[in-house]
C-alpha cells in the first residue's frame, strides 16, 4: 500500500481459542479483514495454553490475508507448552513481539506480555522476602523489554502491545480487590518515555475500554469479552494511523457508544 495511505490497525485480545469457538473466531477474523490492514492480538490467544488450541488459531491465521502481530497472555502459559504455542503461531505467520519489535506498512509494533503488581502509589515494592523481590523484578524486566522494543523502532507511529494493563483506568469495572493482579504502572513508564502513539492491552475482561497514561498516550483495553458487551456488532478496536504526524483517529463509533 502507498506510504501516504492511513494504516488501519485492528486490535483484539483474549480470544481464548479452543475447541468449540473456532467458527466464532474465524467469522470474527473475516469481519476484521474487511476493515483493517493489520491485526494485533494482545494475549490470551488460547484457552489453557495448549499447543492444540494454538493450532486452531494458526489455521485461522493461515486462511486469512491480514498480517498478525501480538504477544502471549497468562493463559498461554497455563499448560507449560509455551514453546510449542509460540512455534505453532510463528509457523502460521504470526509475528510475536516478545523477542523483537516489528514494522508493518510503516507502523512500528513493540510488545511484551507484561506482569502485575498494582498501580500508582500502591504499586508493589521490591521489599522483604526474596519471592516478593523476584515478583517485582519480573514486572520491571517486562517494562525494560518493552522499553527496548520501543527504543529500537524508527517509525513515526509506535504501537505498544501488552497483555496486562499499564494503567489503572482501563481495569475499572473489575472488582477493586483484584486491580493489583491486572497490571502495573511499571509498564506505563516506557510508553510515556518513548512516546508511543498508542497502547493496547487485554486481560481485564470486565474493565473499561479506554484511558490515558500520565503523559496522555491513549490506552485501549481490547479484551474481546469487554468489547462483545460494549459493541457486540464490532467487538474489536480499529485504530487509523495516518502519515506522517497525525496521531490517531480513535474516537470512533465505539467511543461514543461507551460514553
Ligand atoms: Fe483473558
Ligand atoms: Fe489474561
Amino acid at each position: 500500500m502507498p506510504d501516504t495511505d492511513p494504516v488501519r490497525v485492528a486490535a483484539l485480545a483474549d480470544i481464548h481459542a479452543r475447541e468449540g469457538n473456532e467458527r466464532e473466531i474465524r467469522d470474527l477474523f473475516g469481519q476484521i479483514g474487511t476493515e483493517a490492514d493489520v491485526l494485533v492480538l494482545a494475549g490470551d490467544l488460547t484457552g489453557r495454553g495448549q499447543a492444540a488450541e494454538a493450532e486452531i488459531l494458526a489455521d485461522i491465521i493461515r486462511s486469512q490475508r491480514l498480517p498478525v502481530v501480538g504477544v502471549l497472555g497468562n493463559h498461554d502459559y497455563e499448560s507449560d507448552q509455551v514453546d510449542q504455542v509460540k512455534t505453532v503461531l510463528c509457523d502460521a505467520g504470526m509475528h510475536l513481539l516478545d523477542d523483537e519489535p516489528h514494522e508493518i506498512h510503516g507502523v512500528g509494533f513493540a510488545g511484551v506480555k507484561g506482569f502485575y503488581g498494582g498501580f500508582g502509589s500502591h504499586v508493589l515494592a521490591p521489599f522483604g522476602e526474596p519471592l516478593v523481590k523476584r515478583f517485582v523484578h519480573e514486572t520491571i524486566d517486562e517494562g525494560l523489554r518493552l522499553e527496548s522494543g520501543l527504543h529500537r523502532l524508527r517509525s513515526a507511529h509506535r504501537v505498544a502491545v501488552l497483555h496486562y494493563a499499564p494503567i489503572r483506568e482501563t481495569v475499572v469495572g473489575e472488582p477493586e480487590e483484584i486491580f493489583p493482579f491486572l497490571g502495573s504502572s511499571r509498564l506505563e513508564e516506557p510508553i510515556d518515555r518513548f512516546e508511543a502513539t498508542v497502547a493496547v492491552h487485554g486481560h481485564a475482561h470486565h474493565g473499561a475500554p479506554e484511558g490515558r497514561t500520565a503523559h496522555g498516550v491513549p490506552v485501549y483495553n481490547v479484551a474481546y469479552p469487554l468489547l462483545q458487551t460494549l459493541t457486540p456488532e464490532r467487538p474489536y478496536r480499529i485504530l487509523t494511523l495516518s502519515a506522517p504526524d497525525v496521531a490517531i483517529k480513535p474516537e470512533s463509533e465505539q467511543s461514543r457508544r461507551t460514553a
